[in-house]
């Protein structure tokens, strides 16, 4: 495990700056959780983690929150994760006091770029080193850009789509992440790119939903499949919950099961539809795998050395090529939902409750 070498390189070396032990995580609301340390001589590097918010997707409180709690303390290294709630302003906030609480490297799930570049421009101003983590910063500075191939996720999705409808004629919406999230239009870059050549496929309406909100996806998807007159046959619904907005107003129209529905974030709603047959796939991409990623990458900087990276991507407004970790995401259907719980991305608990027992013993999931 990198990070156990690091702490061996760091030992051998007898590096003045050393890795601190962590103590128990001050508070573990979404708020933040720290790891404080029992030697407060140690010079420490520390680092920083701002989570974007907890209404676009469950994940960042959820998996991503005790993924990076786990890594950090497995590494032995002080952290801070906060949550920015939402609002850039507070994102900026956070980022100052963190950094005038000594944190040395700091990562952020920008809101939009930006602010996001702003943010990192701040922090290397003040010796800080910076990573994106999930989301790549345009015109940022950040070191690293640790995250999932994303045109890839899109890939599945579209590909997920295409199998669930067969080579009938089918007329398709695309319900698209935020406009202000780069991760958004790789991924519907990635859909477009496998439904676009399949001629029996028509893309009736397409919108991005601002923030990723659910409550807004379901008005979207209400005026586009108004417009299609009812006529939707599929929709490439960029995450988890904005494809269960979509459900919800297939439901109403009796069409829910009878449209397949994509997502991505293997949640346990999202999980649930597809055992319900509501939902035709989601993409997993694990936390655990991804905050490894990241504390591995900001363990490097804080020893001064470099992380490895699977390649560079090409900042689309800068030019810049950011030295990247991008890791492998994987398609979930009906026949391979079990794969989520073996992994830990999900627990038997939470995802067969009440009727999803039954479909759970059904997929063989116990
Ligand atoms: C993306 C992230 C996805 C999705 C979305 C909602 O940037 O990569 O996992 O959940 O945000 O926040």
């Amino acid at each position: 495990m990198k990070r156990k070498h690091s702490l061996v390189l760091v030992g051998m070396l007898g590096v003045a700056m050393s890795l601190t032990a962590c103590g128990d995580d001050s508070d573990s609301g979404s708020e933040g959780s720290e790891g404080s340390t029992g030697d407060s001589s140690a010079a420490a590097g520390k680092i920083g983690v701002i989570l974007p918010d907890t209404e676009s997707s469950v994940r960042w409180e959820s998996a991503d929150r005790p993924a990076l709690e786990a890594a950090f303390k497995e590494a032995g290294v002080e952290y801070d994760i906060q949550n920015a709630e939402g609002d850039a302003e507070r994102m900026t906030q956070i980022a100052d006091t963190m950094i005038g609480n000594g944190v040395t490297v700091l990562a952020i799930v920008n809101l939009d770029s930006e602010s996001g570049a702003a943010i990192q421009e701040k922090a290397e101003s003040q010796g800080v080193a910076t990573i994106d983590y999930d989301r790549l910063t345009l015109n940022g500075t950040a070191q690293y850009y640790v995250s999932f191939d994303n045109t890839l996720v899109g890939e599945l999705q579209g590909q997920g789509l295409a199998d669930c409808l067969g080579d009938k004629k089918a007329n398709i919406v695309f319900l698209n992440g935020s406009p202000t999230d780069n991760n958004a239009t790789l991924f519907a870059d990635g859909a477009h790119s496998v439904l676009d050549p399949m001629t029996n496929f028509t893309v009736v309406g397409e919108q991005a939903v601002p923030e990723w909100d659910n409550e807004e996806a379901a008005t979207i998807f209400q005026q586009l499949y108004t417009a299609a007159d009812g006529k939707v046959d599929g929709v490439l619904a960029a995450n988890d919950g904005l494809g269960g907005a979509a459900i919800g107003i297939l439901e109403g129209n009796g069409q829910a099961g009878k449209v397949p529905v994509t997502g991505q974030d293997a949640t346990v709603e999202g999980l649930q539809n597809i055992l319900a047959g509501t939902q035709c796939m989601t993409v997993y991409k694990s936390a655990t795998q991804e905050a490894g990623a990241l504390a591995d990458a900001a363990i490097a900087l804080v020893n001064g050395e470099d992380a490895q990276t699977t390649g560079t991507t090409k900042d689309s407004e800068s030019g810049r090529e950011v030295p990247s970790i991008l890791l492998e995401p994987l398609s979930i259907t009906k026949d391979n939902v079990g794969d989520v719980i073996t992994d830990g991305g999900q627990t038997v608990e939470d995802v067969c409750t009440g009727s999803y027992a039954a479909l759970c013993t059904e997929a063989g999931i116990s």
